[in-house]
Order: structure tokens, then C-alpha cells, then sequence
């Protein structure tokens, strides 16, 4: 379920495509449902549906829920292109970035083994505030999913909650939906409401709850956004750590979802690595290193403090150790950039590029005014600014305001 607007995230963006350590949070979940083993997912989609549907992986179709009526109207939108016969169905909702597979896989597993017509993923949390409460009946299953708005005082102080996950057996999920009503308080249709509805039919109602509450945790407003993302992070800080990645200083360091880093690299305090980013391996980053979307390093470069490399890829063996700003750079192997050199990307229209190639050494606080091109095995002297176009060939020098090739005698001088 990803229809809805997320009136409370007070954002354009729809609430499910809010990044989370760099990614969309549904995408969190389409790979927790996926990796716990179905071949299919069906998204229902509604405010901004193209958008929306533009994110999803070939796995999952989009499903449009043309009135946003709720998450049961939702789920009756989606019913209706499942076949009829389709044993059990696992729902999730949009907003729940924290889920894993394994604690689906072990929802499915535990739904099948009690043979209940609805199986509810719960959490006992320790704050329970803006959740359905679980209210269970004398013999312990689940009797209704009361909704904060409409619970009593007594059930208000629940603690376990609905985490909006259920597996259904679709034979019983298609009979309760129908009987649904709208709920006069919010005019919406609850998908919460089956539960109730089952209940009075003496249809069996399981929960199964999370070994981790957090995994329950929906993302309504940008608290709990960030809340989720604190724990992402450590995720991804961990699977890089587990990998054979030193970090330095977790608490400081910030790595988004889909980032590659060789083994024995080491990340210092205080560095963002953000989007489609590969490092080699034995590489040296940070302190204070920004590594922007796309950026390519390769094994063994040195990337110091107070850097930003953006759309560039910096080959092995490199350093570039105090202040510097490479953009749309390619800088080969072997090639030292020294302290405040920077690449000048942008005429305040268009960017440009710049190349560097092997074993150049570009000095203290060059600017290379881009498109620039710097040879193999050449030098740019300290302070020069490469302007107007002028390339350094393979092999020679350049200094001065703005920058002059060197002559082959000067050369040798130097
Ligand atoms: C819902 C549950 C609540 C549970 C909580 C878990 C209901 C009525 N309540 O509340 O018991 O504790 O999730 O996080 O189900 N959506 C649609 N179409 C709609 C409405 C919603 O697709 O018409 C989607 C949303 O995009 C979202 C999900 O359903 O991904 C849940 O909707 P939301 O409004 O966040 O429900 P909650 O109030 O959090
Ligand atoms: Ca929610």
C-alpha cells in the first residue's frame, strides 16, 4: 500500500519515495517482501501514481487506487487483479522502511503453521502513540485492531501494535474486505476493521511479533524519517564493517544504500558517502570527505580532509589529501592533487569537463578552469590557473596567472 499522500511528512514528495540513506523508503520494503521469497508484488499506487510507479522494479506492478478511501479500499483495489485462487497474500504497507525478509519469511511461516485466516505482525513498543493497538480476547488472539482515534483510554495503553503487515488466507481476506464499512470518524474504509470482522465469525486470528520492535516502525512525519534512518544506517555501516571496511567512527559517518567499498579501506570521522558510489579497496577517506553521487576511486587512493569529489572517478593509487573539489572529473592513476587545487566545473551556465590523466601531479592550489585537460606524467605548478582552454601536454609543465607551458629547457630546470 503506497497511495497515499503522507499528509503529515508536509512535503511535494510522496511519502513512500522519501530517501532513507539514499534510497526510497518502498524500496526498502519491495526488497524485504521480494527477499522473503515472492515472486510478484502488486504496489497500489495513488497521489502522484507516475511517480511513484517510475521507482518500482520489474518485480512489481502498480496497481491505481483512483480515491484514496483508505488502506482497505486500498487492498480491494489490489484484490482485483490477484486470481481468484491465490493461496495466501502478504500485505505490507509503504511506510514501514525497517522490515526485514527474514521477519517476514517467519511471519508466512508461522501464518501457515497456525492455518489462521490473518495472521498480524505486531510490535510491543514502548511508545505505542499514533499506532492501532492489538486488542486481544480472553483466549489470547486478537479480537480488533482498535485505531488511536477511536480507542478508549484502556486501549490506548496497549503497547503491542499493528504494524500494518498481515498475511491473509485470500479466500477469507476477499469475504471479510466486502463487509468492511466506512468509518464514520475519519471517512475511510480500515483495512483494520477485517480483523473485528473475522472475530465475530470465530475465524482463526494469529499474531506473530517482530523479535525487534523497531521493525514495526511506520514512517508518518520526518521524526520518525529520521528515526529510521538512524537505524539504516547502522545497518549499512555494519554489512560494510562485516565486509572488511574500517570505520572509524560510526556515530560521524554517513553511507548511502547502494555503495560498494573495497575490503580494508578505511573511513575516518565525519565523511557522507552518498548514491552509486564504489571505492576500491585499501583506499584512505576522510576525515571530512564528501563523496557525491556516481563518484568512481579506485584501490589505494587517498582521499583527505576537507574534499568533495562529485561526478568523477579518481583512478588508483591517487592522492588528493587537504581541501580540494574535483566535479565532473576523470583523473587516471598515480596522480597527486595537491592542497586547495580545484577543478572550476561550472561558467555559471554549463558544467565542464576535466581530465588528468597518469602520473600527473597537479600542485598546491591550481585551478583547473574546465574543460581542462591535463596530460600524462605532467605538472601543474602551485597557484597556476589553466584558463582559456589551454591544455598541458603529455610530459610538460605549467605555471603562472594563466597558466603557460613551460618551454623543454624550463622543463628540465624544474
Ligand atoms: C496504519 C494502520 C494502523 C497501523 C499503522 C502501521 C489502518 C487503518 N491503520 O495506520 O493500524 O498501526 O498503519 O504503520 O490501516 N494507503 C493507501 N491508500 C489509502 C490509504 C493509505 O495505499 O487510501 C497506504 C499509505 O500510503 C501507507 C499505508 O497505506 O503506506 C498506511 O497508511 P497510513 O495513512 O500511513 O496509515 P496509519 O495511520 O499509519
Ligand atoms: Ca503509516
Amino acid at each position: 500500500m503506497a497511495a497515499g499522500k503522507g499528509t503529515r511528512m508536509k512535503s511535494d514528495l510522496p511519502k513512500v519515495l522519501h530517501p532513507v540513506c539514499g534510497r526510497p523508503m518502498l524500496n526498502y520494503v519491495l526488497d524485504a517482501v521480494k527477499a522473503a521469497g515472492s515472486l510478484k508484488q502488486y504496489v497500489v499506487v495513488g497521489h502522484q501514481a507516475d511517480h511513484v510507479t517510475r521507482i518500482l522494479p520489474d518485480t512489481s506492478q502498480a496497481v491505481e487506487q483512483k480515491k484514496l478511501l483508505g488502506t482497505a479500499d486500498a487492498v480491494k483495489t489490489a484484490l482485483k487483479q490477484l486470481p481468484s485462487n491465490s493461496g495466501d497474500i502478504l500485505i505490507t504497507c509503504g511506510d514501514t522502511p525497517l522490515l526485514t525478509a527474514k521477519t517476514l519469511k517467519a511471519l508466512v511461516k508461522s501464518h501457515r503453521q497456525t492455518g489462521a485466516s490473518c495472521t498480524i505482525l505486531t510490535s510491543v513498543v514502548e511508545d505505542s502513540t499514533g499506532y492501532g493497538r492489538v486488542v486481544r480476547g480472553i483466549d489470547g488472539d486478537p479480537v480488533v485492531i482498535r485505531e488511536e482515534r477511536d480507542a478508549n483510554p484502556d486501549e490506548r495503553r496497549i503497547l503491542e501494535i499493528n504494524t500494518g503487515v498481515y498475511c491473509f488466507k485470500a479466500s477469507s481476506l476477499r469475504k471479510a474486505i466486502a463487509d468492511v464499512k466506512m468509518n464514520v470518524r475519519k471517512k475511510e474504509y480500515y483495512l483494520t476493521d477485517v480483523v473485528e470482522i473475522m472475530a465475530a465469525r470465530r475465524w482463526k486470528i494469529a499474531a506473530y511479533e517482530t523479535e525487534d520492535p523497531s521493525e514495526g516502525w511506520g514512517v508518518n512525519d520526518k521524526i520518525a524519517l529520521a528515526r529510521c534512518g538512524e537505524v539504516i544506517r547502522y545497518r549499512i555501516l555494519e554489512d560494510l564493517m562485516r565486509s572488511g571496511v574500517s570505520i572509524v567512527d560510526p556515530c560521524t559517518t554517513f553511507i548511502s544504500a547502494d555503495v560498494r567499498i573495497g575490503a580494508n579501506t578505511v573511513i575516518k570521522p565525519f565523511t557522507v558517502i552518498e548514491d552509486d558510489v564504489r571505492i576500491g579497496k585499501e583506499c584512505q577517506i576522510g576525515p571530512f570527505a564528501h563523496v557525491r553521487p556516481g563518484v568512481r576511486i579506485g584501490d589505494r587512493t587517498e582521499i583527505g580532509n576537507f574534499t568533495e569529489i562529485s561526478r568523477s572517478s579518481v583512478g588508483k593509487d591517487c592522492f588528493m589529501k587537504h581541501f580540494s573539489f574535483l566535479g565532473d572529473a576523470r583523473v587516471g592513476s598515480r596522480v597527486n592533487i595537491g592542497a586547495g587545487a580545484v577543478t572550476a566545473n561550472f561558467d555559471g551556465k554549463d558544467k565542464h569537463q576535466t581530465r588528468v590523466g597518469d602520473d600527473a601531479f597537479v600542485g598546491s592550489d591550481a585551478i583547473l578552469v574546465a574543460p581542462a585537460r591535463v596530460g600524462k606524467k605532467s605538472v601543474v605548478g602551485a597557484g597556476c590557473v589553466m584558463a582559456g582552454k589551454k591544455d598541458v601536454p603529455a610530459g610538460k609543465v605549467m605555471v603562472g596567472v594563466p597558466g603557460r607551458v613551460l618551454d623543454k629547457k624550463k622543463t628540465q630546470d624544474t
